[in-house]
């Protein structure tokens, strides 16, 4: 299993984990933008030709958003995504970003235990923000220790 930097030649296969993860799923140009963007780190993970998951961190010079992180349904609960949120972290370490921010849906707990885990906290709630259905988001901060030599 090994961590690449997206390329546009993995589109369909991000798109493809993008429409079975999420009930408003970025569109085909906004993930070809980000795939492109100087300020975004898209890894993904791949393992014999096949890609597992990807995550999007959007940089704002020394903040990042986390935007999106997704592992095709058959491996989820492997510890991909785990190893993705890692690789996110060194990589703000590296660029002098001092804190990632990210926004989930209060029902999703398996993505809040693995921000957790990963050493987010709360910072507050978003009310309504997400439609389809309808719900408040959380919204939580991970310093990356920049500097600490992770
Ligand atoms: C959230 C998501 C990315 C997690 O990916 P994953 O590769 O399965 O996560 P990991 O295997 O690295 O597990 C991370 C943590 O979540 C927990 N977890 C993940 N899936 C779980 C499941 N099905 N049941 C119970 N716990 C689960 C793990 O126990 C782990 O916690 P721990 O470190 O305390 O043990 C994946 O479920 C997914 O793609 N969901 C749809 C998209 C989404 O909601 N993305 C996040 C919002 S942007």
């Amino acid at each position: 299993m090994i961590i690449l930097n997206a390329k546009q030649s993995d589109l369909d296969e991000i798109l493809e984990i993008e429409e079975e993860s999420f009930s408003e799923p970025w569109s085909k140009s906004g993930m070809e933008f980000e795939i492109d963007s100087d300020d975004t780190y898209v890894p993904i993970v791949r393992d014999k030709g096949e890609m597992f998951g990807y995550l999007v961190l959007h940089c704002f010079v020394d903040e990042a958003e986390l935007f999106r992180v997704a592992v095709r349904k058959k491996y989820r609960n492997m510890k991909i995504a785990t190893k993705l949120l890692i690789s996110a972290q060194k990589f703000a370490q590296r660029n002098g970003i001092e804190k990632i921010f990210l926004e989930v849906r209060q029902s999703n707990i398996n993505a809040i235990k693995l921000y957790t885990s990963g050493g987010f906290e709360k910072l507050g709630v978003r009310k309504n923000y997400y439609e389809n259905p309808k719900e408040d988001a959380i919204i939580m901060v991970c310093n990356t220790g920049r500097g600490e030599g992770k």
